[in-house]
């Protein structure tokens, strides 16, 4: 895709409350009468309460990930300019965005990165008004040593294109997508100084729309999680040579301290 697909992603999370992520479509093995009539099953299963405990749902429809107990890293085209804002609203400690037991914080300021114009960069802090102390963070990667191999992914997003965002957290598993690979997928449109693919040759399952925002992530050296990529774009969701792409973190690590430093941390 391209930067034209970029816009339209920022412009659908600036307008929607909700986006959403991308799993797995397949076809059931034999559809009987009695089954839904969604000609499909979703790929992506549900996650446990308390498996994902970083995981955020934002009010404007996008995903993100606890970052320390008073910000939020989600991505830059799910929000506006950097400065005060106190009109998002972040749920956070439940995969059923309904349950009694969610913890929900307003935001009082964004971070955007710097330099961010809709390719490539696509990463945010958000500030919560009020600290979160009672979930786990997410520590993210600041080398290269874990982009690669086999990410999670989860978010509240649609369950195939054109979907329906999801009251509960779906998480799925993608394998990287290699540099050369995923520029020929997408040619320049695809930055991999920035960026990091992931998704199967054959599709199926994917973040997508909604799911904007929310990290992919992998277990580290001592079996903690860690966050590789922050979901960013793609053509469609779960199609064939089309992998998702994600903002590369470990490229902005150093970035994303230093900004996370200057918000009181
Ligand atoms: N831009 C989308 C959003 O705002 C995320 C798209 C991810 N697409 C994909 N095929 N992985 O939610």
């Amino acid at each position: 895709m391209t930067r034209w697909r970029r816009l339209i992603g920022r412009t659908a999370a600036a307008l929607v409350a909700v986006t959403v992520g991308s799993f797995v479509v397949a076809a059931p093995a034999a559809a009987g009468p009695t089954d839904d009539v969604t000609p499909f099953v979703v790929g992506g299963t549900p996650a446990v309460q308390g498996e994902f405990p970083f995981m955020v749902r934002l009010s404007m429809g996008c995903g993100g990930s606890l970052y320390s107990a008073r910000l939020v890293l989600t991505a830059a085209h799910c929000v506006g300019a950097t400065g005060t804002n106190t009109s998002i609203t972040a749920t956070l400690g439940v995969v059923d965005l309904q349950s009694g037991s969610r913890i929900q914080v307003r935001s009082n300021y964004v971070y955007r990165a710097p330099g961010y114009n809709g390719n490539g960069k696509d990463w945010a802090l958000i500030r919560l008004a009020t600290p979160v102390t009672s979930l786990a963070t997410l520590p993210i990667a600041t080398t290269t040593a874990y982009d690669s191999g086999t990410f999670t992914v989860a978010g509240w997003g649609a369950t195939r294109e054109r979907g329906a965002q999801q009251r509960y957290l779906l998480k799925a598993n993608v394998p990287f997508v290699t540099d050369a690979s995923c520029r020929t997928s997408y040619g320049n449109e695809f930055i991999p100084a920035e960026e990091i693919c992931a998704g199967y040759p054959a599709g199926g399952t994917d973040t997508c729309q909604g799911d904007s925002g929310g990290p992919m992530f992998r277990r580290d050296a001592a079996n903690g999680w860690i966050q590789v990529g922050i979901v960013s774009w793609g053509r469609g969701c779960a199609r064939a040579n089309y992998p998702g792409v994600y903002t590369q973190v470990s490229a902005f690590a150093p970035a994303i301290a230093s900004a996370a430093a200057s918000l009181g941390g």
